[in-house]
């Protein structure tokens, strides 16, 4: 047993011996179901990292469409000949509106479609679609109507694929909206916009943006839907969002304020987006936060899929491994007051301040929000203090809040013991804990949870990967070296899922051009997206979830990696059905058979779903995306006995009807 697990750990050639070929009987209890299976257990973890928002799932093409990054022209280049030195100024009326100060100023003299001009390039370019519709916005002010636009896009060669005219009929000091529409002409993944001015005046221009239409509901302005489908697919049980340490921010002043990503998108003050410069190694010097994608367009996603909406914000503390600082405790008040007033945001009356917003963005009625987390990865005693008073406001006012508390950055260690002992003796809800670890830790700790405590606070794996090279390593893989051991070890969460109520693996999504981080659940360019190995495991959980847990044991133990084999099982008692999952972690393939007790009648035959490869190293990529995907089958179903021959490296799922 040992010797396999080795192999996995180090991922050292298939030295193993031959297996004993004897046969394994497992025994089902399915007349002693053990606990229950919370319909929360399999959700996900968003965060803003890797081009997960913008330049991702919010659909926007125009990177920097209001000027405000640091560098206001970033993204943008100026065409034509007939630029001269002035016509085209960044102004900034910091002033008058802090929370989108800049601009740009246009000033053209008799100019034609080509003299006076800009393109913005997009992120990595613009993923463009033939024959669909894309719908153009601009804000603009001018003191005469004398200046049309003319809006292209190419493809990466300069050529025009569609293309509109937008006029600005509007003249006077307060600011408009102009907008147009164009059909693409052909598919491009690195297409351009082409902004000409044409005609003769001063323009201000601001929030320049294109939408595709073929959006996630066909909602305008709102996500990519192939992204969002694959998040649909899983039906997760809840959506962590949105971090991750996007939370805590460098600085407290880069933190995550969920004020500022609601309401009128102009008004929605952007910020760099920390994963900018976290990482010399993968520099990302046009990444920043726009919110585009913000609270209200986050609850409403959570309610589209049917998962629960799990905030995670900010508890006075910037992110420990960047300036650590932290807000004096008699200054934590608004960091309070934010918690709730969030709350009031997702379920308040529409008579409350707060819940009058919501409605008034289109959504009366409450979003019914029942988690909430204060803090991501902080710890060390400055935590606990700020945790006692946020705990205190928060459950005073609102007791059927479930709190989400942090128990660091790490499973275990100085900083994780503290937490875990002082959370516990504060009878916090859920505890938050986070492993990324390499392949073996996975295989190894599939018995973690089988000793914690029954009852107090229960605990969220709220960010796991298993990772095939150091923690941040760019050469982390999604290969099913990672995902057969994350399979594995899931069997002792669900196994415990009475103490384990939530898991996520993280993080979410990933550009192949933009990204920082890996290992990363989906990835995508700007036309595709594809699950890696890791993707389908968490999906096969999340499908095959039931609700009361069934014990299932070899000789009398549970069964986490004798002869590389882990198992669990749950009855889905809505759909009375059995679930019964197998890894075989090992070389070889193993007969193993399954004793199903206390069952009455079983149909004659379950449905089977397996990954399986024996190359450790596999990967799904764009091109080849379900290089490793789930199969599906049937399996004989025996009197009451399951007899499976177990593929070498597989992961298995039966269902069967009792
Ligand atoms: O998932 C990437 C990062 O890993 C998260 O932002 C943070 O919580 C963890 O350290």
């Amino acid at each position: 047993m040992k010797k396999q697990f080795l192999n996995l750990c180090v991922g050292a050639a298939l030295l193993a011996p031959a297996l004993a070929t004897a046969q394994k009987t497992l025994q089902v209890a399915v007349n002693a179901p053990k606990g229950e299976i919370q319909p929360t257990m399999w959700g996900v973890f968003f965060e803003d990292i890797n081009m997960g928002a913008d330049g991702g799932i919010y659909a926007e093409l125009v990177k920097n469409r209001s000027f405000e990054f640091f560098r206001p022209m970033m993204g943008w280049s100026i065409k034509g000949k007939g630029v001269k030195e002035g016509d085209l100024l960044i102004q900034n009326r910091i002033e008058e509106k802090p929370s989108n100060p800049r601009y740009l100023q246009a000033t053209v003299r008799n100019a034609a479609k080509g003299d006076v001009g800009l393109t913005n390039e997009g992120f990595k370019g613009m993923g463009i679609k033939s024959g669909l519709r894309y719908d153009f916005s601009v804000m603009y002010r001018q003191q005469a109507p004398g200046v049309k636009l003319h809006v292209e896009l190419t493809d990466s060669t300069g050529k025009a694929i569609g293309s509109t005219v937008v006029n600005l009929p509007n003249a006077g000091e307060e600011w408009h909206k102009a907008t147009g529409s164009l059909t693409a002409t052909a598919t491009e993944a690195k297409g351009r916009m082409n902004l000409w001015l044409e005609g003769t005046g001063r323009v201000d221009l601001d929030m320049v943006s294109l939408f595709p239409t073929d959006t996630w509901k066909g909602r305008p302005g709102g996500m990519r839907a192939d992204m969002i489908q694959l998040l649909a697919d899983m039906k997760p049980g809840f959506v962590r969002f949105p971090g991750g340490c996007i939370v805590e921010g460098y600085d407290l002043s880069q933190r995550y304020q969920w004020k500022k990503t609601i309401g009128p998108l102009e008004d929605r003050q952007l910020v760099i987006n920390r994963w900018n410069f976290e990482f010399a190694h993968r520099p990302s010097p046009d990444y920043f936060q726009t919110f585009g994608l913000g609270f209200f367009e986050y609850f409403q996603l959570s309610e589209d899929i049917g998962a629960e909406p799990l905030p995670i914000l900010n508890c006075g503390m910037a992110c420990q491994f960047n300036t650590a600082e932290v807000v004096p405790l008699d200054e934590l008040d608004p960091y309070v007051q934010d918690a709730l007033d969030l709350i009031e945001f997702a379920n308040g009356d529409v008579q409350t301040k707060w819940g009058a917003v919501r409605a008034q963005m289109g959504h009366p009625a409450p979003f019914n929000l029942k988690y909430l987390g204060i803090g991501n990865e902080n710890w060390g005693p400055q935590y606990l203090d700020r945790l006692k008073i946020f705990t205190k406001a928060v459950k005073d006012k609102y007791p059927n809040i479930q709190l989400i508390t942090s128990s660091g950055t790490d499973p275990n260690g100085d900083r994780f013991d503290l937490l875990n002992t002082e959370l516990r003796k504060m009878n916090a809800d859920i505890i938050d804990e986070h492993y990324y670890r390499p392949p073996g830790w996975f295989l190894q700790n599939a018995r973690r949870y089988d000793n914690y405590p029954r009852n107090g606070s229960k605990v969220f794996a709220g960010e796991y990967a298993a990772q095939t090279d150091r923690i941040a390593s760019p050469n982390n893989k999604n290969s099913w070296k990672a995902a057969i051991a994350e399979a594995a070890f899931m069997t002792g969460l669900e196994r415990n899922a009475d103490v384990v109520t939530m898991a996520s693996y993280a993080p979410l999504f990933a550009h192949s051009e933009g990204w920082q981080w890996t290992p990363d659940m989906i990835w995508v360019d700007n036309l595709r997206a594809y699950g890696t190995p890791n993707y389908y495991v968490q999906k096969l959980y999340s499908l095959n979830k039931g609700n009361k847990i069934i014990p299932v044991t070899l000789g009398n133990e549970t069964v986490a990696g004798q002869d590389s084999l882990f198992a669990s099982a749950a009855v889905d008692t809505k759909t009375n059905e059995l679930i019964l999952k197998l890894v075989n972690a090992s070389e070889q393939a193993q007969d193993v058979t399954m004793n199903l007790q206390g069952v009455k009648k079983l149909a004659a035959q379950g449905k089977l779903t397996v990954m399986q490869s024996s190359d450790l190293d596999l990967v799904n990529t764009l091109n080849n995306p379900q290089a490793l995907a789930p199969k599906e089958s049937t399996i004989a179903v025996k009197g009451k006995a399951v007899k499976l021959n177990a593929q070498p490296y597989s992961f298995n799922v039966v269902r069967i009807k009792m």
